[in-house]
């Protein structure tokens, strides 16, 4: 039985995520800063890779996702350096020093995938977004380096998701007004759904992806690369 780790599991995509590998015979491992009863079965822990800690690893993994995200929309002169540090940290560093601990792990698996998560605002310019599109455009040289570095028998990929339905979106869709305005600026108008992207990762990390390695795969309704005009 393959095992697999998800960093997050008790909200949003990552959570779906845990439901569908769950469901799918995968041993799950979830671990978050919440205690959590939402993981529907998968073995929890607490984790905050904010400010990383010894995670309980089994011997071997076959797959790690890494689901931690932020969304600090400011202008840019108000940005400040913790700003900036603050978000960097969660989404890019965090994300190396889990798949730092969890080397030795994958690489006892014929066949791992690690999963990362990047977002449509590095490939196509947003105003307000200067410190998430740095801090996901690392994660994006990280997912090629290390797809280079670890290949053959660790694959690295990251999905690159437009606003998605989740908690972490909360505050960009909370009145009918703006959920109409965000679906209108995707050409698919709609805004994505948790399991949407859901789907993705769980595609990536199993073997149906095994001739995959080093993507950045958009999952963003046509924001960066179609115009219906
Ligand atoms: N939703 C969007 O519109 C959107 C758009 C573009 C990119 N993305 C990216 O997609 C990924 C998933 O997003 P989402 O919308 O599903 O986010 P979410 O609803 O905030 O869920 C994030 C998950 O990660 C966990 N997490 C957050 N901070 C953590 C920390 N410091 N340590 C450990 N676990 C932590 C959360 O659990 P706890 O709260 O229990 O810690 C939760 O399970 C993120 O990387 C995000 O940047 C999302």
């Amino acid at each position: 039985m393959k095992t697999v780790l998800i960093i997050g599991g008790s909200h949003g995509i990552s959570k779906c995520l845990a439901d569908r590998l769950q469901s799918s015979g995968i041993q799950t491992l979830t671990a978050s800063r919440t205690a959590s009863s939402h993981c529907n079965g998968a073995q929890h822990q607490i984790f905050d890779a904010a400010n990383p800690t010894a995670l309980n690893l089994p011997d071997q993994l076959d797959g790690i996702v890494y689901a931690p995200g932020s969304i600090t929309l400011k202008p840019f002169h108000r940005l400040s350096e913790e700003d900036m540090l603050t978000e960097f940290k969660l989404n890019a560093l965090g994300a190396a020093q889990v798949i730092q601990q969890c080397l030795p792990a994958l690489k006892k698996s014929p066949a791992a995938s690690v999963v990362l998560f990047s977002t449509v605002a590095v490939q196509t310019g947003l105003p307000f977004h200067a410190s998430i599109a740095m801090a996901k455009g690392a994660i994006e040289g990280l997912t090629r380096s290390l797809a280079a570095e670890l290949s053959p028998s660790i694959r690295v990929n990251a999905i690159a998701p437009s606003l998605t339905d989740t908690p972490l979106a909360e505050n960009l869709i909370n009145s009918d007004a703006k959920r109409q305005a965000s679906a209108d600026r995707h050409p698919l108008k709609t805004i994505g759904e948790a399991d949407d992207i859901a789907a993705l990762a769980q595609f990536l990390v199993s073997d149906e992806s095994k001739f995959i390695t080093g993507q950045i795969i958009h999952a963003d309704g046509g924001m960066g690369d179609v115009r219906t005009f």
